[in-house]
């Protein structure tokens, strides 16, 4: 292990599954005490990079260094030093909560003293303790993957790779998930996780927006904002599809995107639109619950970036 500022440095990584490209010439660095978030929709290629990243596959060809060990050649040092918690995370149903704890110590060789102060440690922050008989299958989704990301960090690995620890669990559990990946944030944790939900982007030092085996755009979640072009209108009406053809065809629009009965219209001056959009609407007769100047969100920034690239292919 070393102790350089850089702890994931990959170059060109690709991966191939057959015909299909999953991870295409990725390059990627990220330094000691980030939270990395490797953002993108489902088939991006997120699981992908991370099992490149965690030694647990070989690349197609390009090379990645993590904690200074190669993916390739130093896979065994990698999956000792690091916390992985696959998007599959095999936790074994049958066992208790503190089974599990247990199976993944003699996995990665904690015992005694250390065993039994790590094993308390993980159950107060996981807030476990009082559930330490109860069989894995009976816990609730948002506790069956805080058990396992309890069972990923036995070791007490400095460098975590999270995929998707919170998909498929409710807005209570993923707030609290976040929470406590902060706190091993503050704590000195270097932090890359995957996730198909945009707003975990606020959590995160930095994010890759990723699509179609690419990392689109890497940068702060405020620097994603900036690219953003323009500025946002938000439109609330109970006739979004009407509302869209109007706001598009209207000069100095940029983009419109819709969300249920809510219109995100990107526009050059909002100041100077707002008032010919609700003009517009109104002489169309499309009722408008309300209209206003927002703040664009990373998830805005990404379909903009998104589909500008296709409009330029
Ligand atoms: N073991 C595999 N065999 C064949 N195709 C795969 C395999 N793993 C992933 N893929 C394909 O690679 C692409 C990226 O998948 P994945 O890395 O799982 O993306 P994500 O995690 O972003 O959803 C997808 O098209 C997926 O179907
Ligand atoms: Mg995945």
């Amino acid at each position: 292990m070393t102790d350089s500022p850089i702890v994931v440095e990959a170059d060109r990584l690709s991966r191939r599954f057959g015909p299909i490209v999953a991870v295409n010439e990725l390059s990627l660095t990220v330094a000691r005490g980030e939270i990395f978030g490797l953002i993108g929709p489902d088939g991006a290629g997120k699981t992908t990079v991370l099992r490149l990243l965690a030694a647990v596959m070989p690349p197609s060809s390009g090379q990645a260094r993590v904690l200074g060990f190669d993916i390739r050649h130093q896979a065994e040092r990698i999956r000792q030093a690091i916390g992985y918690m696959p998007q599959k995370f095999s936790l074994y149903a049958d066992l208790t909560v503190i089974e599990n704890l247990n199976f993944f110590a003699d996995l990665f060789n904690v015992r005694g003293a250390r065993r039994h102060q790590r094993i308390a440690e993980l159950l107060a922050f996981s807030r476990l303790a009082e559930f330490t008989e109860r069989r894995a299958a009976a816990l609730s989704g948002g506790m069956q993957k805080k058990l396992a990301l309890a069972c990923a960090l036995i070791h007490n690995p400095q460098v975590i790779f999270l995929d998707e620890p919170t998909t498929g669990v409710d807005p209570i559990s993923r707030r609290e998930f976040w929470d406590i990946l902060s706190s091993l944030h503050v704590q000195g944790a270097t932090i890359i996780v995957s996730t198909p939900y945009m707003d975990e982007a606020e959590r995160c030092s930095r994010v890759g927006l990723m699509y179609e085996g690419r990392i689109a755009e890497c940068d702060t979640p405020d620097g994603l904002r900036r690219l953003t072009p323009g500025e946002l209108l938000a439109v609330w009406t109970p006739q979004v599809m009407q509302a869209r053809r109007i706001a598009a065809a209207l000069p100095g629009v940029l983009e419109v995107q819709t969300y249920g009965d809510l219109l995100h219209v990107f526009v050059h001056d909002a100041a100077a639109i707002a008032p010919q959009l609700a003009q517009a609407l109104a002489a169309a007769g499309v009722p408008v619950t309300e209209i206003k100047r927002a703040q664009p969100r990373v998830e805005e920034a990404f379909i903009s970036l998104i589909v500008g690239r296709r409009a330029a292919t």
